[in-house]
């Protein structure tokens, strides 16, 4: 697959799915591979939950939470290690994982006039266009023109075991079944709030992950790009 790269200026590839499901690696070796953008919109729901826990914005004041979403000045920045965040100019990349963090995002996530604001901000990022986007609601909502959505899923205790292994090579001790327990209630509220469910786009390609390295996805995704004319020799 190497020598390919991307066709045009505009490519736009949305990567939807439940939590744990390798939607991060995958979209970043995708990004770097086709020279696109990297944006995790994820990351923009947890900086509103970082940020209403700095400033004391109540968890249940849609409208206090949707003015830090407006506010904010979120960057996706690539470093050495990797990609990373920073928000109001700091670095948050790390502070962004945290377990209570990702529940206050998923919290808060269900809030029409927070979700409103946010996709509005990832819209503007779309627009410029070379971007590979991550999320839950992008081939649905926010980029519902992608030249291609693709919708990753996995069985819930593979992806607790991944997150598992992350939080391990951090040096973090936290226990599996917690995780597998956490995983399944963001995974209910996700799919069942009323604005933007998790679900797959009518015309998303489904990729199960349980069996699957990261290569192999990436494999399919490149087929998939290749047979819609998408990628273009060197
Ligand atoms: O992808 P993630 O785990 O970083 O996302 C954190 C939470 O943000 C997730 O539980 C639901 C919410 N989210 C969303 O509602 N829509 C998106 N496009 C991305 C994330």
């Amino acid at each position: 697959m190497k020598g390919q790269r991307s066709k045009g200026k505009g490519l736009v590839i949305a990567i939807d799915g439940p939590s744990g499901v390798g939607k991060s690696t995958i979209s970043q070796a995708l990004a770097e591979r086709l020279d696109c953008r990297y944006i995790d919109t994820g990351a923009m729901y947890r900086a509103v939950a970082l940020l209403a826990r700095a400033r004391a914005v109540p968890p249940d004041d849609p409208l206090g939470l949707a003015g830090l979403g407006r506010n904010m000045e979120i960057e996706f920045i690539v470093t050495e290690e990797g990609s990373g965040v920073t928000l109001e100019g700091e670095d948050v990349t790390l502070s962004l994982r945290l377990p209570g963090v990702s529940e206050e995002a998923s919290r808060l996530s269900r809030f029409p006039e927070v979700r409103e604001v946010l996709v509005e901000k990832q819209r503007e990022l779309g627009r410029q266009g070379k971007v590979v986007m991550e999320g839950r609601d992008i081939g649905t909502v926010v980029l519902p023109e992608a030249d291609l959505k693709v919708f990753l899923d996995a069985e819930p205790e593979e992806r607790a075991r991944r997150r598992y292994l992350q939080w391990q090579e951090k040096g973090i001790e936290v226990e599996q079944e917690q995780l597998t327990r956490e995983i399944l209630s963001r995974d209910q509220r996700d799919k069942t709030r009323k604005v933007a469910p998790l679900v797959p786009a009518g015309d998303a390609a489904l990729i199960d992950t349980t069996r699957l390295a990261p290569g192999q996805v990436l494999d399919r995704i490149f087929a998939l790009l290749s047979e819609r004319g998408l990628l273009e020799e060197k």
